[in-house]
């Protein structure tokens, strides 16, 4: 792949010395590209975007194998501040604002780690505003009373203003209706192609993922058991059947519909 920005090689992450839930997970992310990692509920999604944001160890957790590269530094031992100064930032699952916070404030305090001036602050306020004028509809709302669209906006918003060059996204749709799940996608792939901004994001919703993202991995139980182009992956049979809800019977897990394909082959 050209251009790799995030290289993720074989990681294993164990959680309070003996949970291992990451069983050497690998993957790529080009720079300027949309990447989705999906995969079911505990299928270790949140995981994988802790140990590159480095917040593992605010959850007892460690990267034990492997490593993960930013433009070919190896960052496993940065703190997370030292990864925001990098450029990179996330935006965590259940969409956390201060509640008691207007969205404004919400948002400036993601600009905390910037040395540039109050002027550059105040410019990235405003592209911030101009991505989402809903937020700035509601900039002095107490963020406690926004929807939980424009509190999943702000939380994206608050990221922005770090002026990060790879975001990663956990879990946006998480309790969305679908049209605002577009509307956030929308603005995901706005940011991406006008910014340059780089995103990779944890999905449940496979469908809505792999219509923005370029290309997608998809994990189950800590493993990658998949992965290709979003458009390969929106056609391949297995993927459809197991996660495009658009098969019928039984479904167990991903690894059975892919041998149980695997073993009608073989006996056809
Ligand atoms: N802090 C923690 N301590 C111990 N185990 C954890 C911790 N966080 C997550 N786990 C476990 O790790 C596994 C993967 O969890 P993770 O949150 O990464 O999955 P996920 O793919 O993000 O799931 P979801 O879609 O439900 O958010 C789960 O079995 C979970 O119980
Ligand atoms: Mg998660």
């Amino acid at each position: 792949m050209s251009n790799v920005l995030l290289n993720v090689n074989g990681i294993e992450v164990i959680y309070n010395h003996v949970i291992l839930v990451l069983k050497g997970v690998s993957l790529q992310v080009p720079e300027g590209g949309v990447v989705a990692l999906l995969g079911g509920n505990g299928a270790g999604k949140t995981t994988t975007l802790r140990a590159v944001s480095n917040l593992l160890a605010g959850e007892r957790g460690e990267v034990t194998k492997g490593s993960i590269e930013l433009r070919g530094e190896r960052i496993e031992k940065l703190s997370t501040s030292a990864m925001v100064e990098r450029g990179v930032v996330q935006v965590m699952e259940g969409r956390h604002c201060f509640a008691h916070l207007s969205i404004e404030d919400n948002l400036m305090t993601g600009a905390y780690t910037r040395r540039d001036g109050k002027a550059a602050v105040a410019a990235t306020l405003e592209k911030v505003y101009a991505y989402f004028p809903r937020l700035k509809t509601r900039r002095t709302s107490q963020a406690a009373y926004t929807s939980g669209g424009e509190q999943q906006m702000c939380a994206i918003g608050r990221a922005l203003m770090a002026n990060p060059k790879m975001v990663l996204l956990d879990e946006p749709s998480m309790g969305l209706a679908p049209q605002i799940v577009e509307e956030v996608f929308e603005i995901v792939k706005d940011l991406n192609s006008k910014e340059k901004t780089t995103f990779l994001l944890a999905e449940q919703n496979t469908n809505m993922a792999l219509r923005y993202a370029d290309y997608g991995y998809i994990l189950e139980n800590g493993r990658i058991v998949m992965d290709g182009a979003a458009k390969d992956l929106r056609e391949n049979e297995d993927v459809k059947e197991f996660y495009l809800g658009m098969g019928g019977g039984d479904r167990k897990s991903f690894k059975d519909v892919k041998s149980y394909k695997r073993r009608k082959r073989w006996l056809s």
